[in-house]
């Protein structure tokens, strides 16, 4: 049997927090192990580039991403890790596809829709200001990440849902035209994996500047756990777990039998000080082997470059036979052998 290709690419914009970790990498490390799946995780930096104009802020991300996957214990043996620059295929996909999709499917993207809104909102005459080609033709990029490796099953988040159906449809589109080369991929979106809070309250994410970076130094990631908003209840009063950032947190990381006894604590009225305490020896003793591998594979960068350019070698494998196979139908070949 054939096994379910699975493929997801992570952005190197900025610092894995832990949000990252329990929403998208615990996961895929788990998923890295199952024999049953080919699973295909890569360093979107082209993706960055749409966000990102600096470059020693992206070539940092993706060292500190790589670091981070591989940290945790990412099975390299079973999947394929690789960064999206170094399959040039794909960049040529992006423009077979561009050629099939239609302008007013990308109108439809959220992420344009939402810039052309802010400049709305702002009186801006050009309701296209400040937006690149880049982040309009995102969604065909991200398309031909998917496609390039016939992917079935796209973990993303609920964000991302629309750029899965983006990719089915241009998918169908050339398929329609050139004939059944693509496979229609699916995004899976696990309802389980939780969406921590930040410090502020507010879902944790990078644009709201709220993160706790994964692999903060002991006393750093004391000091931001403290800084995390609660009520003013005082000790010894009862306090509500749900919707409590603290306990949210530790729910992600504890067993359901530790839980169940922080609830208890927390109608006893546990006080924010202690809660604050048991949240960070837990996340630390969690994080710390991961940490310690971290810093040495920070230390020894050859070796990550090593396994991005293993990771690659295995993906063109594939990517360079089905794009010639991808140019000829589209009639781009040599003319005599
Ligand atoms: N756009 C995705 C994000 O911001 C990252 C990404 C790029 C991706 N290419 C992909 C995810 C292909 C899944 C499949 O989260």
């Amino acid at each position: 049997m054939n096994k379910a290709i699975v493929l997801t690419g992570i952005t190197t914009t900025g610092t894995p927090h832990l949000g990252n970790y329990v929403g998208a990498i615990r996961p895929a490390i788990a998923a890295s192990k199952n024999a049953n799946v080919t699973p295909f995780y890569f360093l979107a930096d082209y993706h960055a580039l749409i966000k990102c104009q600096e470059p020693e802020k992206v070539r940092l991300s993706s060292l500190e991403i790589a670091a981070t996957w591989l940290a945790f214990g990412l099975d390299t043996s079973n999947a394929v890790f690789y960064r999206q620059s170094d399959v040039p295929e794909i960049m040529e996909l992006t423009w077979l596809l561009t050629c099939v999709t239609a302008k007013g499917l990308m109108n439809r993207a959220h992420a344009y829709k939402a810039a052309v809104a802010d400049n709305e909102l702002s009186n801006e005459n050009d309701p296209d200001k400040g937006i690149t080609m880049g982040l309009f033709s995102y969604p065909i990029l991200m398309a031909a990440d998917i496609l390039m490796f016939n992917a079935n099953k796209v973990p993303v988040g609920k964000d991302q849902i629309q750029h899965i159906e983006m990719a089915r449809d241009i998918a169908g589109r050339f398929n329609h035209i050139y004939g059944d080369h693509f496979a229609l991929p699916e995004a899976v979106i696990d309802d389980n994996t939780a969406t921590l809070a930040g410090l502020d309250g507010r879902k944790m994410s990078k644009s709201y500047n709220n993160t706790i970076p994964l692999f903060e130094p002991e006393k750093k990631l004391k000091k931001l756990i403290n800084k995390i908003k609660t009520n003013s209840l005082e000790p010894g009063e009862p306090k509500d777990p749900e919707g409590c950032s603290l306990f949210g947190i530790y729910q992600a990381f504890a067993t359901p039998s530790e839980v169940a006894e922080i609830r208890q604590r927390y109608a006893q009225g546990i006080s924010w000080g202690e809660m604050k305490q048991v949240l960070f020896d837990y996340i630390n003793d969690h994080i710390t082997p991961a940490r310690e591998r971290y810093e040495a594979l920070m230390q020894a960068p050859q070796h990550i470059e090593e396994q991005l350019q293993e990771g690659a070698q295995k993906a063109r494998a594939i990517s360079v036979p089905f794009i010639k196979r991808l140019r000829e139908s589209v009639g781009i070949s040599r003319i005599a052998p």
